[in-house]
């Protein structure tokens, strides 16, 4: 008997797949076909697959072709299943020729010819009418952004808005760096005079600018029926966090607080994982952020709105209200400020009924940037940058037993975030479990709360 094995995604199921299979089970007597799983695609960047894996598989059962079915969920694993199902052909389109080659040492590759003009990749696009997404701000999250949406199928950074013309220009005209893959903002639509211009000609907006604007930014967008992806702190207030929530539920449109972390699939499964009970009932969770940030820098120059705090805040309280909810029952602030008022450093307690959370965040002192999850039973720890993550360690009692993570992580992150947003806009991500709305609200109440703090403090100090 001749066994061939053949592996694919099979996402939006089409002909070329179909023929495919059918030219794969003629090569021999029994077809194995490993279909990825979400976990190995987000691993390996494929990160806007739209059915999950059990849809997939089902499409390549229906085929007929398929004797067994298999999942594919690590690097390396095809030469395991050759071995361990007794292979003697394996076989992919022709997209791949050379790909593979290695594996003749285990059995014989076979390319075989791929339908032309047909893929996934193109349906994607067919299906989902393409997102023009529209960037409000030109500072330094905006060239980031363009490039970490490449990776995104289904979103195209078309415009982008700034009332500085000055900064504008300066954006549209910076040196060709390597991150610009070809003059990305060549084409843009640029609008420095009125915001409600350049809303009419996106679907969506990414909103970069400083912080005191994202929430009239978005706002005058939800208004115009445009989707929101703002850069945190989306509001100062739980009231303005809510409106704007509470606008975007009734206009069916996408709101998304942009901290990157939220969406990191290293960080959800950090999570997943301290909820699981390895490290038993969670008590603390410590959350550290600092980052020296350059004198004459915004956050450092900035005594209302800069700051280490509203730089750093969102990113920090993430990991302590999903683990803990937002029920705390009392808090504390302690802060650090310069001679022009601009926060350096602070720290912030939150006391809950059975358990505490410490966050400090920095701009002008440096500490350990660390997230330290403790349980009764052990502990996480998430080296820095723990927002970004690829490696977290559980640790017990016993100091040799330490189970070790290293998810996959990608570019700098933004792309998960862009992909999340892109998701729920075109209706295939439905819920926002990664970053609730209820969340991003509890978010803003803290921050709020910080606001008041630092208001107070300082009319206590002048
Ligand atoms: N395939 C094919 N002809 C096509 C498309 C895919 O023969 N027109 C083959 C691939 O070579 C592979 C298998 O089908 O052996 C599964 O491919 P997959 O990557 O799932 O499909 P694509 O349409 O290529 O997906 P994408 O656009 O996401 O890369």
């Amino acid at each position: 008997m001749t066994k061939v094995i053949t592996y694919g995604t099979y996402d939006l199921f089409h002909q070329g797949h179909y023929n495919l299979l059918k030219n794969a089970k003629a090569l021999g007597d029994y077809l194995i076909v490993g279909v990825t799983s979400e976990h190995f695609d987000e691993a390996r960047g494929k990160i806007n697959v739209v059915d999950d894996v059990l849809t997939r598989v089902q499409h390549v059962r229906d085929t007929g072709f398929a004797d067994q079915i298999i999942i594919e969920d690590h690097q390396g694993q095809k030469i395991e299943d050759i071995q361990k199902y007794g292979v003697d052909i394996f076989t992919v389109g022709s997209d791949w020729v050379g790909t593979f080659d290695y594996l003749d040492q285990f059995c014989k590759v076979v390319y075989l010819p791929r339908t032309p003009d047909i893929s996934s990749t193109d349906l994607r696009v067919q299906k989902y009418k393409a997102l023009r997404i529209g960037i409000v701000g030109s500072g330094r999250m905006a060239p980031r952004f363009v490039t970490e949406s490449k990776y995104v199928s289904g979103a195209e950074v078309t415009a982008i808005y700034n009332p500085n013309l000055e900064s504008l220009q300066d954006f549209s005209t910076r040196p060709d760096e390597e991150t610009r893959k070809g003059q990305p903002y060549k084409g843009f639509y640029m609008e420095s005079e009125n915001y409600e211009n350049f809303l009419d000609e996106v679907d969506a907006v990414y909103i970069a600018s400083p912080n005191e604007t994202h929430y009239e930014y978005a706002k005058t967008a939800l208004l115009r029926g445009k989707h929101v992806l703002s850069e945190k702190p989306l509001a100062f207030t739980m009231a303005r966090a809510e409106e704007l929530y509470d606008l975007a539920t009734r206009k069916k449109l996408v709101l998304m607080e942009g901290v990157k972390a939220a969406y990191c699939p290293g960080f959800q499964q950090l999570i997943n994982v301290a909820k699981s009970g390895v490290i038993g009932e969670i008590r603390d969770v410590e959350a550290n952020f600092t980052r020296l940030a350059n004198p004459g820098s915004r956050e450092r120059e900035d005594a209302e709105f800069g700051g280490a705090f509203l730089e750093f805040g969102p990113s920090v309280l993430v990991p302590i209200v999903k683990l803990l909810g937002p029920g705390y029952k009392d808090y504390k602030f302690h802060s650090l400020y310069d001679e022009k008022g601009v926060d350096l450093y602070n720290k912030l307690e939150l006391y809950y009924p059975n358990a505490m959370a410490t966050m400090r965040t920095g701009v002008g002192v440096k500490t350990e940037g660390q997230l330290v999850i403790s349980g009764t039973k052990g502990y996480i720890l998430a080296p820095s940058p723990w927002w970004l993550t690829q490696h977290f360690e559980v640790r017990y009692e016993e100091e040799d037993q330490v189970d070790v993570y290293d998810p996959p992580f990608q570019g700098d992150g933004l792309r998960y975030e862009i992909s999340e947003f892109v998701r729920k806009i075109s209706g295939i991500s439905h819920n926002g479990y990664k970053l609730t709305a209820e969340e991003s609200i509890w978010m803003s109440q803290i921050v709020e709360k910080y606001m008041e703090y630092k208001d107070n403090k300082k009319e206590k100090t002048s």
